[in-house]
């Protein structure tokens, strides 16, 4: 088995494969394979879709199954699952909601690189074996059903909203046209997790045992970012002491896996590096932005 694809592809071989594996769940079960029915008319395109396999509740080893699946009424991987699910192997979990690109929820690894499965076209997956597997790293619930519990939690730390010291105005908020546009490129995230699972260094340091000694990852990063520009929060030097220190925001090495796998073109490697000069140039004293009228 190899994966292929950018950004791991660069480095695809057994050993990447291994790497990139979920947490609790190495492949030493045996694949089932589930041919396609033979076309009754013509025009079927027969593709191999290997997929992942894991039920931690059950006495089985994870495997990899083999679907053959008739795509020439598939356009996107995640038709070819539904169609998987539907018509072949009710068993088979994965999640998917809006089926836009929106929700985030349909996050996996597709031959090599995390993306979307709404959004992965079946033209741009080669000509060869679908490869799908979940989220690397990460403890699996169910085959491509990956726990996000960590990485919400490490959401939750940046504290993803609006924070005021002084009182609310009584209408709106207003923010000037030049405030508004430097959110862009940030508030488009939707939390898919694509960048936090293809970063080495969150592999390594985004789950230990002690929260102070973890790496928040860059989809966190890129949240506390878009908070710390924000021009009508007040919180700045407190949002700033929160990820000081060693682990929260210092384990980004510019690996920038995480900016070439986005589905939605954003780069938290960039924001990354904003929050490490904003530290460098704070002023020294607890002094906070007003809100802008
Ligand atoms: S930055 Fe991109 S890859 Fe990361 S969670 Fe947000 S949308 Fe997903
Ligand atoms: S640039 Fe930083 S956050 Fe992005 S993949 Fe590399 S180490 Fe991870
Ligand atoms: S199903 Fe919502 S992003 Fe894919």
């Amino acid at each position: 088995m190899s994966l292929s694809g950018p950004p791991i592809a660069a480095i695809a071989n057994e050993t990447m494969v291994q790497l990139t594996l979920p947490k609790n769940s190495k492949i030493t079960g045996k694949g089932r394979v589930y041919k396609a029915a033979r076309a009754k008319e013509g025009g079927a395109k027969i593709r191999r879709f290997k997929v992942y396999r894991y039920d931690p509740d059950s006495d089985e080893n994870p495997r990899v199954d083999i679907y053959e699946v008739d795509v020439s009424d598939v356009s996107m991987v995640l038709d070819a699952l539904i169609k998987i699910k539907n018509e072949t192997d009710s068993t088979l979990a994965f999640r998917r909601s809006c089926r836009e690109g929106v929700c985030g929820s349909c996050a996996m690894n597709i031959n090599g690189s995390n993306t979307l499965a709404c959004t992965k076209a079946m033209d741009d997956c080669g000509s060869g074996d679908v490869a799908i597997y979940p989220l690397p790293h990460m403890p699996v619930v169910k085959d491509l059903v990956t726990d996000l519990s960590k990485f919400y939690e490490q959401h939750a730390y940046i504290e993803p909203f609006l924070q005021a010291k002084t009182a609310e105005p009584e209408k709106e908020w207003r923010q000037s046209r030049e405030d508004r546009e430097k959110l862009d490129g940030l508030y488009e995230c939707i939390l898919c997790a694509c960048c936090s699972t293809s970063c080495p260094s969150y592999w390594w340091n985004g789950d230990k045992d002690d929260p102070d000694h973890e790496y928040l990852g860059p989809a966190a990063l890129l949240q506390a970012y878009r908070w710390l520009v924000d021009s009508r929060d007040q919180l700045t030097n407190e949002r700033l002491d929160r990820l000081e220190d060693e682990f929260k925001l210092y384990r980004c090495h510019t690996i920038m896996n995480c900016a070439q796998v986005c589905p939605k073109g954003l780069n938290p490697a960039r924001a990354i590096a904003e929050i490490k000069r904003m530290m460098v140039n704070r002023p020294a004293s607890g002094q906070t932005r007003q809100a802008s009228e």
